[in-house]
């Protein structure tokens, strides 16, 4: 039998093995104190334990998948640089080290936060080609086929190096040169291959041995093995040629031209004035307060920060607290509220160059009290038709960085499935993403994730496609800088960010035990409450199903990197999910 799941009113800081860091005189203060953490118990059976440490930097501190990606942001803020330069520095090192993810053949989302108060958001999704037409994916009988997820077809402009380039020149305070020095020396020096890239690789040689990836990453058909010192030569030189002429290279330059030259070779559609098109687009985030604090996200052509906003608000419409964590009650209000949100994501969103996007009533709080008004306790409410199914996945990479001057980067950065649409561009040296999937390429029927998007988000050409990202920025109620948190996990990227902030900030747990936390998850369609394994107690489970959810159970959901003040500098934790070579590097 399952313990039951409560909540232990023990302040943190009478147990001695999590008294927080003692902050050094003469350090930078790190803001006002923020409130006693309190200790949770997660059920029987669940895989992690709760009361773990977090690392700690009483300098500054970023979390990401990747450890040598970590440290190459470290080394950049130890030379002097700030959080944008080296969030930079890591999402260049990503697409060296952790190629299943990281790239520069994709795109991805930042939310930047200054000390000084200024905040701001950058759009460097894909947009598709030209060429892209509505019903590009079906079949002669109108169903979807693979070409929007393998192959040359299934990618979209990249947009990765602009992005990140315009991020640096407006927020860094170094050159490009400077902080993509550690990608382009692990690129041209090597870097040892470990177990976990391994075993991905593994996993993924069927799709990527149909590609020239097959060339670099496998040898003979067998993956790079554990302790290699991998070389990407071709990376390398695309990175320095990057580094020297700017973005320009890859859209107006000799990179482009092989991306081109690569496409039109394997039938891909994406031209040489689709690059020469492609921009990055500053977006004023979305700026909303739960329960006091407040919080950055991300506007569309993410549906992250809409969602996950009003989410939120929902759940702060629906009562002064939240019902005890992990009961039936809890899961069946955080289901409910992401159901209700992701019915309006679903219908409603897409890139607001093309469709009228409601932000302002979807984020307010009084069309959240509706919402709620809506949830019964004692009664599930089903989504209108049905028919999804859920497919796991978490490749994609989000990492938070804070620096030791309190500005902080949230970034989430994608190829969509792992190593994306696995047309490795060999003589550049990188991956290509498949992320036209996230379009509905056919409105009403499920993409990749199980989604059922509609008219909105359907496929036009020069749109950025729909995205889940959700990078986030809290402050607490005295505007000090709180939590830097956002996922990898597709639609699940949305309920396991709001879940750890909401576990931070209603729970009052630590940031190792909001990360350890099992996770649930709910889209709206499949009509199903999603749980991870173990991750319910049996009294818990029962609750939810006599009000009417179907349960299932999910090995893993989502992948999170976080970093949180504490008393005297900042934590960090990489999700424990995935272990490898994921990790925080902090002073
Ligand atoms: O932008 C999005 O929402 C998706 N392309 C993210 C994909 C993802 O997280 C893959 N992992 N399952």
């Amino acid at each position: 039998m399952r313990a039951s799941l409560r909540l232990l009113v023990v302040p943190l800081a009478l147990l001695a093995c999590r008294a927080p860091a003692p902050s050094s005189a003469g350090l930078r203060s790190a803001g006002p104190a923020i409130p006693a953490r309190r200790a949770v118990t997660f059920p029987d059976g669940w895989r992690f334990k709760a009361g773990e440490k977090a690392a700690f930097g009483d300098r500054f501190m970023i979390a990401s998948n990747q450890v040598l990606a970590s440290n190459a942001g470290s080394e950049i803020v130890e030379a002097g640089g700030n959080a944008v330069d080296a969030a930079v520095a890591v999402g260049f090192a990503l697409a060296v080290t952790y190629p299943v993810a990281g790239n520069i053949g994709g795109g991805g989302f930042m939310v930047i936060r200054m000390a000084d108060g200024r905040s701001a958001t950058i759009d460097y999704r894909e947009i598709a080609p030209l060429a892209a037409s509505r019903n590009m994916y079906l079949d002669a009988a109108g169903n979807p086929t693979n070409e929007s997820i393998i192959g040359y077809k299934a990618s979209g402009v990249p947009g990765a190096v602009a992005g990140m380039a315009e991020a640096l020149s407006k927020y860094g305070s170094m050159s490009l040169a400077q902080v993509m020095a550690p990608a382009i020396r692990m690129a041209r020096d090597g870097f040892v291959v470990d177990s976990s890239l391994y075993y991905s690789l593994r996993s993924s040689s069927g799709y990527l041995g149909r590609f020239d990836a097959k060339d670099v990453f496998y040898d003979n058909g067998e993956p790079l093995k554990p302790g290699t010192l991998f070389k990407q030569p071709a990376l390398a030189r695309t990175l320095q040629q990057i580094a020297d002429q700017g973005p320009s290279a890859f859209y107006r330059g000799t990179v482009g031209d092989s991306l081109v030259a690569a496409m039109q070779r394997g039938g891909g559609i994406i031209t040489k004035r689709d690059l020469e098109q492609y921009t990055a687009l500053w977006r004023t985030p979305i700026k909303s307060t739960y329960r006091g604090y407040t919080m950055f996200t991300m506007p569309p052509s993410s549906s992250g920060g809409i969602v996950v906003t009003e989410t939120l608000n929902i759940l702060e419409a629906a009562g002064d607290s939240l019902p005890t964590w992990g009961t039936a009650a809890y899961a069946h209000l955080l289901g409910s509220a992401y159901q209700r949100a992701f019915i309006d994501r679903n219908s409603k969103l897409g890139d607001p160059a093309f469709v009228n996007v409601p932000l302002e009533q979807l984020t307010s709080k009084r069309y959240a009290q509706s919402l709620a008004k809506t949830i019964d306790p004692d009664r599930k409410t089903p989504t209108p038709s049905d028919g999804a199914q859920i497919v796991d996945g978490m490749h994609t990479t989000h990492y938070s960085v804070v620096d030791d001057k309190g500005n902080a980067v949230a970034t989430t950065t994608t190829l969509n499935n792992g190593y994306g649409s696995a047309v490795y561009l060999k003589n550049v040296g990188f991956f290509m993403n498949d992320e036209m999937d996230d379009f509905a390429s056919a409105p009403g029927k499920p993409n990749m994730f199980g989604l059922v998007q509609g008219e909105a988000n359907a496929i036009a050409p020069g749109k950025r496609m729909l995205s889940a990202m959700s990078p986030t920025i809290v402050l607490d109620p005295q505007g000090e800088l709180l939590l830097v948190v956002g996922a990898a996990g597709g639609p699940r990227i949305i309920t396991a960010t709001s879940q750890v902030i909401l576990n931070v900030i209603d729970y009052r747990m630590t940031l190792a035990d909001a990360m350890r936390a099992p996770r649930l998850h709910h889209q709206a369609l499949p009509d199903t409450l999603m749980v991870e394994t173990n991750g319910l107690t049996t009294e818990a489970e029962a609750g939810v199903r006599r009000i009417g959810h179907a349960v299932r159970y999910l090995g893993g959901l989502a992948n999170v990197n976080a970093v949180m003040r504490v008393a005297g500098g900042w934590e960090g934790v990489s999700e424990p999910r995935v272990g490898g070579t994921g990790g925080t590097s902090a002073r």
